[in-house]
């Protein structure tokens, strides 16, 4: 395909379909080799369209009928992913019947077969390659499936809404019929058919209605839904409690699936997920992963109402229920957890994933307005940007206000396809108001970057902040936003200060400024000193403040004194950036004079041994800012550099703090405990094993982290060693790998953190052992949990050894991208973005990644996926 062949979709073109679909019949005969599919659609024109156009994909079409009369080849043409019906009258009954082999299907779109067991996945446009149909979200109906298949081979027989009928057939065959009474788009179906073990339970609703739970996976599988189903019931809930959402059909499904290209998905009563978001026991899930799955479960429950009931327009909305979805996942986390770790572990990644995304050659809006391939744009940005704009509606709105504008959107829009813009409507009519400014954050691509100076005279305390954002492409020019900014006042002892604004009699321990201009000053009054400010507490805007007024020692009394808990470990977080800038800058003019860490080293440490502060928190305080988000930092970025800088502090830390560490390690993980997979246990284990990697860094605490690693009883213990000897040359590093693989060489899902560490490992002969690895007998290039775990960790989580400086690492990981081109593009597509980076390396690796990128783009066949991503990271 030639480039300006290939369809780049505009929001601006959107227009409605011009038919109504009034019910929709399927009728599927399932076989992997050759399944068959009956579809039914009654029809009424809406619009002034003659024909009627269908999107399909990748299937046979084998009959097309018009109220019941099959129709000459000369009434349709088929191709170029659409079905065109000449002439169709306003009213009608179209039966197409389709044929394809799932069993082939290596996209894992549409239908397909995973581990023996039929399942689909729809959105973004997987229905298309299941039939014919208006495979588009704003396109909603009410779904009767019936589904035939081999009782032996799949005696479980699954789909949306409830089951109306079942019963044998000829054959050694059965069939189920499921009829679901909500209208939905077709992205939201979903089928099953497999030999699946149950795990039951139930929840009864607010209203006393009583809803029958299962989460369905491989037999054997049971226990390891036991913290699935548990969590399944908090979100049930919490959507009560803090939304007044109740669930709305007597059943709800679950299905735990191992080949998937995402975590989850949530169709109609039939969720399917990833299986590593669901399984989940002490012996092969650490504390994160525990964590990762109540928030999926959570997340995908959420959906029913934010996403199902209220759907999207377009794929343009897609962060209406993606960002919404979040938001509200991540309040449920904050609920369940410590709400300051939760915010800081957002933040992380949101700096981490979402920054460099945004300010990198992919950096589009969280609304964007045009995409070549949608599922391209299930992006950080459109998810946890997108969740940055609902909290900062959330916090300009006040809690009771968003609760009222929910309701308001529900209200308005239930059953129906909505626009961020009808979001934000019912945001703005029930908060009392002007969301038009804010409404950029819509619409407006890159970080927005503060710069705040100050002055203190004659009793006046002023701020002037100052935002800026970057072109991004095809923005050059940007507008300021509107942006709430959170802050507080301490004095020098570390007691807070009133926070008055001039000209108003109340004051306050904290306020949240609005910014609406490119320049602004906020006076304020009532301080008898200079106040140190705390600005952006809790991360109320998703910015970055690149100039700030802030002193070494006002960071350091920030460290220890802020009421903020984000905003003490925000202070120490900047106070790092700047050391490991300065040492990275000092270490490239070849001097040895590096800036003086001891202050810093000496706050970190009084943090740390700080026994009034939860452990979780203190664990937090002790993890440096990732080489990612340093890289942000630099206009051309040092990867050695870096990586050294933040070895040689974390070295002067694990020095000054060796008796600190041990204590800590010892009291904390005495007092975790026997493993439980609860919150508190889990900061306990989190700050033992934050200082097990400071003493790690001394080889002679191998023995240690071995000792460790054979007596834990649950996987986070287990791995925090295993990560401490993947750096190491030692002969405990082989022998604890060995060990893990031998035990869990039949556990996939478990052996993928096995080939992460090895590919995480910081040795020089990393690549060559993760060729080695391609070969292990438990690794395919069709399973995307293999792909991401060993060459998405290689890629993404070892800057070192992926940016080589022979280009190794990018021929490694475009020889990858071009397998996956054919087999399953999404993955492939995702695979590349770490590529996009090289406007921001020095010459030589600048060199080394354009020309790989520009071996993708020589490449004939490409993708949609892998040439959009290619091309834009290659501009
Ligand atoms: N809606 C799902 C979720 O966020 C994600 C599914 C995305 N799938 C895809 N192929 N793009 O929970
Ligand atoms: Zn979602």
């Amino acid at each position: 395909m030639k480039t300006e062949e290939r369809r780049v979709i505009r929001l601006s073109e959107y227009a409605p379909y011009p038919f109504r679909v009034d019910s929709l019949a399927l009728a599927f005969d399932l076989d992997p080799a050759k399944t068959r599919v009956q579809a039914t659609l009654r029809l009424t024109r809406t619009g002034t369209a003659a024909d009627l156009e269908l999107d399909g994909e990748d299937m046979t079409l084998v009959s097309v009928a018009l109220d019941g009369e099959t129709l000459p080849a000369d009434r349709y043409t088929a191709g170029d992913g659409k079905l065109v019906v000449r002439g169709v009258p306003d009213a009608f009954t179209l039966d197409v019947v389709t044929e394809f082999a799932p069993a082939e299907n290596t996209k894992l779109e549409g239908l397909y077969v995973s581990d023996g067991m039929f399942c689909t996945q729809c959105e973004a446009q997987g229905f298309r390659r299941i039939t014919y149909f208006p495979d588009r979200p704003d396109v909603m109906t009410r779904y009767t499936v019936t589904l035939r298949a081999d009782k032996a081979a799949y005696p479980v027989l699954l789909s949306n809404g409830n089951r109306i009928e079942q019963g044998d057939l000829d054959g050694g065959r059965h069939f189920a019929v499921w009829e679901d009474p909500f209208n939905k788009p077709s992205y939201l179906f979903a089928l099953v058919a497999g030999d699946l073990e149950r795990v039951q339970d139930g929840f009864r609703t607010r209203s006393g209605r009583d809803i029958e739970l299962n989460i369905w996976v491989e037999h054997g599988n049971g226990p390891r839904c036991t913290f699935a189903m548990e969590s399944l019931k908090k979100a049930m809930k919490w959507d009560e409690d803090v939304y007044g959402l109740e669930y709305d059909l007597d059943l709800f499904n679950v299905v735990a699936v191992s080949a998937f290209n995402m975590g989850a998905m949530e169709n109609k009563s039939l969720n399917i997920f990833n299986a590593k978001a669901i399984l989940a026991d002490p012996d092969t899930a650490t504390d994160a992963e525990y964590e990762y799955v109540e928030s999926v479960v959570a997340h995908e429950y959420f959906h029913n109402w934010t996403g199902n009931r209220i759907t999207c327009r377009d794929w343009f909305q897609l962060s209406l229920k993606e960002g919404l979805t979040v938001f509200r996942d991540q309040q449920f986390s904050a609920d369940m957890r410590s709400a300051p770790v939760e915010r800081i572990n957002q933040v992380r990644s949101l700096r981490g994933r979402q920054f460099p995304e945004d300010g990198g050659p992919l950096a589009h809006p969280v609304r964007p307005d045009s995409y070549i391939e949608i599922n391209n744009f299930y992006t950080a940005t459109v998810y946890d940007k997108g969740a940055e704009v609902i909290r900062m509606m959330h916090r300009l709105l006040g809690a009771e206000a968003y609760r009222k504008g929910i309701d308001l959107y529900v209200e308005r829009h239930d059953g129906t396809a909505a626009t961020c813009d009808d979001f934000a409507a019912a945001m703005a009519d029930a908060g009392g108001r002007d969301l038009s400014q804010f409404k950029l954050w819509y619409s407006q691509a890159g970080t927005p970057q503060l710069r705040v100076t100050e002055t203190y005279e004659d009793g006046v305390y002023a701020l002037t902040i100052r935002q800026h954002t970057d072109p991004t492409p095809g923005q050059p020019d940007k507008r300021p936003l509107h942006i709430p900014l959170e802050v507080g006042f301490l004095d020098r002892t570390g007691q807070p200060l009133p926070v008055r604004l001039e000209g108003e009699d109340t004051a306050a321990d904290s306020r949240v400024l609005e910014l609406r201009e490119a320049e602004q000053t906020f006076r304020f009054t009532g301080l008898a000193e200079k106040p140190v400010p705390s600005l952006n507490r809790g991360f109320t805007a998703p910015v970055r403040l690149v100039e700030t007024p802030h002193t070494d020692a006002d960071r350091a009394l920030l460290m220890a004194h802020d009421p903020d808990t984000f905003a003490r470990w925000e202070a120490g977080q900047q106070y790092a950036v700047d050391l490991l800038l300065k040492m990275v800058a000092a270490r490239a003019a070849g001097s040895n004079e590096g800036p003086d860490t001891a202050a810093f080293v000496e706050a970190l440490g009084s943090s740390a041994a700080d026994e009034s502060l939860d452990a979780a928190f203190r664990a937090q305080v002790l993890t440096l800012p990732s080489d990612d988000f340093l890289a942000e930092q630099m206009a051309v970025i040092d990867i050695d550099g870096i990586h050294a800088a933040r070895e040689a502090l974390r070295r002067d830390i694990a020095r000054a703090h060796g008796a600190l560490f041990r204590r800590l390690r010892d009291t904390h993980r005495a007092a975790a405990g026997p493993f439980a997979p609860t919150a508190e246990g889990a900061g306990h284990r989190a700050l033992a094993n934050a200082a097990l990697s400071y003493l790690g860094l001394d080889a002679a605490n191998a023995k240690l982290a071995l000792e460790q690693y054979r007596a834990a009883d649950n996987m986070t213990d287990a791995m925090a060693a295993l990560r401490v000897l993947n750096d190491l040359d030692v002969p405990e590093r082989a022998e604890a790998l060995d060990h893990f693989h031998d035990r869990f060489k039949g556990d996939p899902l478990v052996l993928d953190k096995w080939f992460s560490l090895q590919a995480m490992s910081q040795r020089p002969d990393t690549l060559a052992r993760l060729k080695d690895l391609m070969g292990h007998p438990a690794f395919s290039m069709r399973n995307p949990n293999r792909v991401r775990a060993l060459i998405g960790v290689f890629a993404n989580a070892n800057p070192v050894r992926f940016h080589a400086e022979d280009g190794a690492g990018y021929a490694f990981l475009v020889d990858r991208v071009l397998e996956l081109n054919s087999l399953n593009p999404q993955i492939g597509a995702r695979l590349l973005q770490p590529m996009g980076r090289w406007r921001r390396m020095e010459a030589a690796r600048k060199a080394l990644m354009t020309r790989e990128l520009d071996r993708v783009l020589a490449t004939p066949d490409l993708a949609p996926d892998v040439y959009e991503i290619a091309s834009k990271a290659r501009a």
